[in-house]
């Protein structure tokens, strides 16, 4: 498990401007408070642009956006797509099975050639935990990491936490529970550091194979992290249940027993959503296995907001596309 890095847990000052100064985003440990507000307020406004009858601007004419999948994608893909579309820039899709990667080109050659024929920010998705960092030091271009190996989906995370403030309000002192394979989530450790900084108290719940230790074993920094396999502890007064995706390889690798005893003790469904406060909602990264980690009555009923999260994964990659392609690189004097 990585460690937090020390910009994560630095406070905004209230002289800190609301100016977009940095040239990655690579997880959002990175980011602080004001970061925070400042992306929510711009997907804002991104929502209204969503809603004209033509939802489009020209705001963004003239910046090069390429997105580099080295894995499948359906949601971040094709929103990062429509989001550089809405906004006016001129996007490029590689995929590692399209590009000269599969003639033996490095990752470090690949980010330099996009950017040399001009791509001004780079979303990329790699099965390894680092790309993005790697990626970042060989390129002048801002770099978004959508995806690495078993590290961070920063943007998955702030669709989440966008979705939840949607339904919820703020998320300051709310119960969030994460439920499933948590050891191997990337969608699930960015969620965690940033509903840290806002102030959520989280619970993360699943059979203990895959419940990563770090959070077991740093208790006295991460007083708001609570580690159970008991689910229904874990939903009790739980204001958001966030279920992930069963890898089923895992079960293939014995880290589960079977997936029916998996689906008995840890599935979201009309039962066990009971469990939670009445008023919880029910949120799903996607892909869905529905009948496995979530049940389809759940999934698709009044309490999820999984579409709602599908849906502002636009407005918050444009919000992220409009704040790189305008970052200011000095303090205004
Ligand atoms: N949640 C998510 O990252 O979905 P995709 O793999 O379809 O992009």
């Amino acid at each position: 498990m990585p460690t937090r890095s020390k910009s994560a847990k630095s406070e905004p000052t209230k002289s800190e401007p609301a100016i977009w100064l940095r040239k990655d985003l690579l997880d959002t440990a990175d980011l602080n408070l004001a970061d925070f507000n400042l992306i929510f307020e711009t997907t804002e406004a991104m929502i209204e642009v969503r809603e004209r009858p033509v939802a489009r601007t020209t705001t963004l004419r003239g910046t090069t956006l390429a997105t580099l999948f080295y894995e499948n994608s359906t949601r971040t893909r094709a929103s990062f797509e429509i989001a550089g579309k809405a906004l006016g820039a001129d996007v490029v899709n590689l995929s590692a099975s399209q590009s000269s990667v599969g003639k033996g080109e490095s990752l470090i050659d690949t980010v330099r050639t996009l950017e040399a024929i001009g791509a001004d920010i780079l979303v990329l998705r790699h099965p390894l935990s680092g790309a993005s960092t790697l990626a970042s030091k060989y390129t002048n271009a801002s770099v978004i990491n959508a995806g690495d190996g078993m590290h961070a989906h920063p943007t998955q995370a702030l669709l989440d936490l966008f979705t939840i403030k949607q339904h919820l309000g703020e998320l300051s002192g709310r119960k969030i529970v994460i439920v499933g394979d948590i050891l191997h989530s990337r969608v699930a450790r960015s969620n965690i550091w940033a509903l840290l900084t806002l102030g959520a108290q989280i619970t993360l719940c699943g059979p203990a194979t895959l419940l990563p230790k770090y959070f077991t074993q740093h208790k006295s920094d991460l007083q708001n992290v609570t580690v159970t396999t008991n689910l229904k502890t874990a939903l009790s007064n739980a204001d958001v249940v966030m279920t992930l995706r069963l890898q089923k390889e895992r079960q293939r690798n014995s880290i589960i027993p079977s997936l029916s005893e998996y689906i008995r003790n840890y599935q979201i469904n009309n039962d066990t959503i009971a469990l939670a406060k009445s008023t919880a909602i029910v949120m799903h990264p996607g892909p869905v296995n529905a009948g496995f980690e979530i049940s389809q009555e759940v999934a698709e009923g009044k309490q999820s907001v999984i579409s709602a999260q599908i849906t502002n994964g636009v407005a918050i990659r444009m919000a992220l596309l409009y704040l790189f392609a305008t970052r200011t690189t000095d303090f205004p004097a």
